[in-house]
């Protein structure tokens, strides 16, 4: 199938590693121009070097904070300013800490709105003009499949991407007839650093790093961990001209883990 991504513009934020950089992968491995950030130049160095030397396509880095309004203005500018258009917007960004809710305090809940949240809400904002002007745009966010079902002990990322669905599907009426299509992806276990993060929180408990996998496992249909290319498909044919009648939609990826019906 041809997904027709030839030359579109597609940003991916907080894309050095993990889920946001086989984002970007896949989508530079389509033909898409693509430009990419995170807070750590070395790391984006890094990762600009690998899209270009798997795709030879041009890939565009900007050192951002996705929690700071100027940087992620500054990005969006930078790009309109090099290749005139946006086509393609991912959302994301780092993962918030595992924690009980007793845990938790007043200024790190207002970090994690402002990284989770705020940072879709401005991002989306950012790119609007452009998309409107062309008349197309595909905005994809990164979620978690949190938005289904809470996972322990997440409860920054339970609560917090609920706002995000709920943005997607108010944007996707709005901005339908501008023919720009807004869908959440809801990944549930994929082996990148960030997980290896809350693995070790896990191992720090006094649990072993197996035992942890193996749980999880356990409660997984197709019984393994997601790799970070299994969302990143999904990601692309949202990107595509092939997704064009799906918007407002959120899809999990995460081998059936998550039991509900809808
Ligand atoms: N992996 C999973 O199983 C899973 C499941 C559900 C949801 N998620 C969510 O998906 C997102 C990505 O997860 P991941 O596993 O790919 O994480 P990861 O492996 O830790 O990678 C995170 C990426 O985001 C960048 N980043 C972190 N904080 C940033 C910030 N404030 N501004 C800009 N860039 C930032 C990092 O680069 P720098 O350090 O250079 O900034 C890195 O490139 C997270 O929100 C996570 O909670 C992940």
């Amino acid at each position: 199938m041809d997904l027709n991504l030839t030359n579109k513009v597609a940003v991916v934020f907080a894309a050095s590693k993990g889920l946001g950089k086989a984002a970007a992968l896949y989508l530079a491995a389509e033909g898409c121009k693509v430009a990419i950030c995170s807070r750590n130049e070395h790391n984006l160095k890094q990762a600009q070097a690998e899209l270009q030397k798997s795709s030879g396509s041009e890939v565009l880095t900007h050192v951002v904070d996705v929690g700071k309004k100027s940087d992620i203005d500054n990005f969006i500018q930078m790009i309109v300013d090099k290749w005139q258009k946006i086509d393609i917007l991912v959302t994301n960004g780092g993962g918030p800490p595992v924690k009980p809710f007793m845990d938790t305090d007043d200024e790190e809940w207002h970090t994690w709105f402002e990284n989770t949240f705020m940072s879709v809400v401005r991002s989306i904002k950012a790119v609007i003009p452009s998309m409107q002007k062309n008349k197309s745009g595909r905005i994809i966010n990164i979620t978690s499949v949190s938005v289904k079902a809470p996972l322990e002990n997440l409860i920054y990322s339970n609560s917090l991407r609920l706002g995000v669905v709920g943005l997607a599907k108010t944007l996707a009426a709005e901005l339908g007839p501008y023919g720009i299509t807004v869908n959440n992806v809801a990944p549930g276990y994929h082996l990148t650093e960030g997980l290896e993060r809350i693995i070790r929180t896990k191992v720090d408990m006094g649990f072993k790093r197996e035992e942890v996998l193996e749980q999880w496992t356990e409660k997984i249909p197709l019984r393994r961990i997601g790799l970070p290319d299994d969302l990143a498909g999904l990601i692309t044919f949202l990107a595509s001209e092939r997704s064009s009648y799906i918007t407002g939609a959120t899809i999990q990826v995460e081998g059936g883990m998550y039991s509900g019906v809808l």
